[in-house]
This record gives C-alpha cells, sequence and structure tokens, in this order.
C-alpha cells in the first residue's frame, strides 16, 4: 500500500497485466447465490439490506487494481523463496479500536517484527495487515442461549452488536456502512502515516512502543537496529546519497472473506484491465468453515483477480484441496492461491506433508504459508488470581513456535517453500497467550486479556516468535 506509489494515471506505471485476470466464462459477482451459502447472517429487513448493498455498490473503492497485481507478483517471489510473508493482526477488529493509537501500535509492532526478519533473512518481507475490514467472524453455532433465552450469535461488528438482548443481536446492514468507513478510515491513517516517513528505515526509534525499553528483547531488537543503521549507512557511503527505497515501505491488506454480500457490492471492473477486483482489501482469506469447493465462498473468489488465501487444516482432504486450488485457479498463475495451514502443534506432522505431497504432485503453484495460531487454541482455568476456576481460551507460545519450526521442517524435507507465517498479534502489553520470554502462566491471563475472541500475542511474544524465526531460520543458519 505504497501509496506514493500510485500514478495519477493509472496507465503510466502499472504493472504489465497479470496471465489470469480475465473471470471465467460461467461466473458473474453473484453466482455465488446458486451456491449453498454457511455463515451468512440473517437480515429480518431485506429492504433495508438493498438500500446499504446499493449504496456501497457507489462508494469508491478501499484499495486499488494495480496495488493488488503488485501483491500478487510479490507472492510469487515468495514463493520461490526469494521473499518472506509477515502477515498478522487481530483476530478481529473493533469499531472501538479504530483510534490513531491502536492503528499506529498495531504498524509498529510489524514494523519492528519486519525489521527482525529482514536482518535474519536477508529477503524483504511482504507485510499484510489483518486490519482494514476484519470486523466479521464465523461462528460455530448460528444462536447462543442464555438461561433459556435464544439469540443470534454475536458475528462481529459489521454484523451485530455483543450485548445479549433481541435489538442488540439482530443483523443490522447499516453496520456494513459502518464496517465500510471504519476500513477506509484505518487506511488513510496507514497510507499517511507510511507516506509520512513513519516506516523509514533510517528511523526506527519512530516505531517504539513504550514497553520496549522494559523488555527482557530490547537489547538484542537493538543489535539488530544498529547493525541495520550501520549497513544503510555504509551502503549510503558508496552510493553516494539516501537509498530511497529505504525510506518507505509496503503495507497491504486483509480480512476473511465471509459476508458475500458486502464482498460483491465492493468488487468492480476497473478501466484498462480485464476481469474484476473485489475492492474492499488487498488479500480475501476464505475461512475453514468456509472453504468447501463446492461452497459459495469459493465460487466467488473463483471470479475475482486478488491473490486468495485458504485456510487448510487437519480435516482437510487432498481431493477437496486440489479441486479447491484448480477452481480458484484454472490457469496456475503463480502467487493467486495461499495455502493458509492451521494443523496445531500435534498435528502438522502427521498432517501437513501429505497435502504438500498431493499439491506437489499435481503441479499446483501455491505460496505455502503458516499459520500457528488456530490449530493452538486450549481452554484453560487458572487455580489463582481474578479467574480462578473460571474457563479461558489461550495459547501457549511454545505450541506457536513449535509449528513455525516443524512447517519449516517439512517444507524443507519436501523440496518445498515454506513462504511466510500469519500471526494473530497486538502491538498492546496484553496477556491473552501464556509462555515466552516473560514466563507468563495462566495465573497471569487475568490481569490484561482484552480480546473478545481469539487470544493474540502479546507486543512481547510477537517481537520474540520474530527474532526465533530469524536467529533459526535465516541465511545463515542451516537449510
Ligand atoms: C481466523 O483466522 O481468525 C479464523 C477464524 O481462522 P480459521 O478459519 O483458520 O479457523
Ligand atoms: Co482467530
Amino acid at each position: 500500500m505504497n501509496s506514493g506509489s500510485i500514478p495519477s494515471s493509472p496507465s503510466a506505471t502499472q504493472p504489465a497485466a497479470a496471465s489470469h485476470t480475465g473471470a471465467p466464462a460461467d461466473w458473474t459477482p453473484s453466482s455465488w447465490r446458486n451456491r449453498p451459502s454457511v455463515q451468512q447472517p440473517h437480515y429480518p429487513d431485506s429492504a433495508a439490506l438493498a438500500r446499504t448493498l446499493g449504496e456501497l455498490s457507489h462508494l469508491p473503492p478501499l484499495v486499488t487494481s494495480y496495488e493488488i497485481e503488485g501483491l500478487k507478483t510479490a507472492f510469487a517471489e515468495a514463493s520461490r523463496g526469494e521473499r518472506f510473508i509477515l502477515w498478522g493482526g487481530d483476530c478481529a477488529e473493533n469499531f472501538a479500536d479504530c483510534t490513531s493509537a491502536a492503528i499506529a501500535a498495531r504498524l509498529k509492532i510489524l514494523l519492528q517484527m519486519s525489521l527482525v526478519l529482514v536482518h535474519g533473512t536477508r529477503k524483504r518481507i511482504v507485510r499484510i495487515g489483518r486490519f482494514a475490514g476484519q470486523y466479521a467472524k464465523p461462528r460455530s453455532a448460528m444462536t447462543e442461549t442464555r438461561d433459556g433465552v435464544e439469540l443470534p450469535s454475536f458475528r462481529g461488528d459489521n454484523v451485530n452488536r455483543p450485548d445479549f438482548t433481541a435489538a442488540a443481536r439482530t443483523p443490522d446492514p447499516t453496520l456494513l456502512l459502518r464496517g465500510y468507513e471504519r476500513s477506509a478510515l484505518t487506511l488513510n491513517f496507514i497510507r499517511a502515516l507510511v507516506d509520512g516517513g513513519f516506516a523509514d528505515l533510517h528511523h526506527p526509534e519512530n516505531w517504539d512502543l513504550d514497553f520496549v525499553k522494559h523488555s527482557p528483547l530490547a537489547a538484542e531488537y537493538q543489535r539488530m537496529v544498529d547493525s541495520i543503521g550501520e549497513s544503510l549507512r555504509f551502503m549510503e557511503s558508496l552510493a553516494g546519497g539516501a537509498i530511497l527505497a529505504m525510506q518507505r515501505v509496503d503495507f497491504y491488506t486483509s480480512h476473511e472473506l465471509l459476508l458475500l454480500e458486502y464482498e460483491s457490492a465492493l468488487t468492480r471492473q476497473v478501466p484498462r484491465r480485464e476481469g474484476w477486483f473485489n475492492l474492499s482489501t488487498h488479500l480475501p482469506w476464505v475461512g475453514l468453515r468456509t472453504s468447501d469447493p463446492d461452497g459459495a465462498h469459493i465460487e466467488f473468489c473463483r471470479g475475482i483477480a486478488n491473490p486468495i488465501g485458504v485456510k487448510v487444516g487437519p480435516d482437510t482432504h487432498a481431493e477437496s484441496l486440489l479441486r479447491t486450488i484448480r477452481a480458484l485457479n484454472a490457469s496456475n498463475e503463480p502467487g493467486r492461491v495461499l495455502l493458509v495451514t492451521r494443523f496445531g502443534a500435534h498435528q502438522i506432522g502427521p498432517g501437513l506433508p501429505r497435502l504438500v505431497r498431493a499439491v506437489k504432485e499435481a503441479g499446483l503453484a501455491v505460496v505455502w504459508v503458516c499459520d500457528p495460531m488456530h490449530g493452538n487454541t486450549e481452554t484453560v482455568v487458572p487455580s489463582s488470581g481474578a479467574w480462578a476456576g473460571k474457563s479461558v481460551k489461550t495459547r501457549k507460545f511454545a505450541h506457536v513456535l513449535a509449528e513455525v519450526e516443524q512447517a519449516f521442517e517439512i517444507h524443507r524435507n519436501e523440496c518445498t517453500v515454506l513462504a511466510g507465517v500469519h500471526i494473530e498479534l497486538t502491538g498492546e502489553d496484553v496477556t491473552e497467550c501464556t509462555g515466552g520470554a516473560r514466563g507468563l502462566t495462566d495465573d497471569d491471563l487475568s490481569r490484561a486479556y482484552r480480546s473478545s475472541v481469539d487470544p493474540r500475542l502479546n507486543y512481547e511474544q510477537a517481537l520474540e516468535l520474530a527474532m526465533l524465526i530469524s536467529r533459526r531460520h535465516g541465511s545463515g543458519a542451516s537449510r
């Protein structure tokens, strides 16, 4: 999202058209309506929904087709091991967290992690936030029952409200407009920060989070910053001037492609380009619960030109995965399909190699990414502290790390490339996952647990994960 590089006239400096931007002949932005669609809210007021969708379909896009094409090219490079993908953010964004402090903190942690990864891997990093639109969540049950009262489940700020009342839980289509606006506000601020030099590699001090100096990792991080600063100064003295490319970085957005009405309203054709682009985000992904190759979500994604993430887990069958990949990528375009594997530390060993082999034997071009979060969620019951005796959802840092380590190992053995990681994290000092350098225990969870959905790595745990990946899988490590 290097908005400074966007030409005022898109024809001027666009990358060459990708090989597959034309939609299949039997696809339309509404062909998904003929397929079974799961996880969709039921809007009782269909006239209000139609009004909102009409309005959304006339509002300007949030991202551009040439940013999307640039990202796809970067993914193709990552699939060849030339770049590394850092994809992270909250499980779900809230409308209330659309504040300058929260947005800057998210950007800072991703920048710090990417600096650590550049240092260790010596590869360019593709930075993608789970932000500017991550407002809808899949749920395992359509309804929730409390004290004999049954109401629709809360599905995220784009759909309904969390209070347990009939009014709050009734899906409200105007929230789609509020979500679109919050996404635009978030993007606007990120683009302005990036354009204004916030991400300048010459000034990593801009990215310090308040508590960085108290972190046990602070010294190691500072050494990396200093070493990168020295290399930059050395290169610039050789080049005889500032290396401008170091003054800015690209940031891309992503969210789970869940609400098909919303996504279709923002799917457009653009001048001088073939096909259809989903302009609500750069990188939509299809969650585990909606990844049926015959379902509406895959049908919708089949015809859009964006790169598409597909979650893959222990119950994914090789045959159905191959059908999904072929449906999404009939022309086998590199960089088009990202397989985001989320097995859990105990299941990746038996589960991932068979899928890697099946995809490899079928000759399908995919980008392998490891999500070490969603297969490692567990419930614990703290024995002391404010939450003693209560069930809490958490993840152990050691399991997260173990899954990433095994993913590297499996891809190395299969001669495939692990192109990146997909992490749930926050730039804040929360206590939602246990372990890490500070050794958070189950009893610490009650101190600063803020997620209403999945537990996120806090700032230090996220930075530590980046350091460990860098140390063990950097260019100096045995491969
Ligand atoms: C998520 O990424 O927040 C999510 C719900 O993941 P999955 O579909 O893999 O369970
Ligand atoms: Co999640």
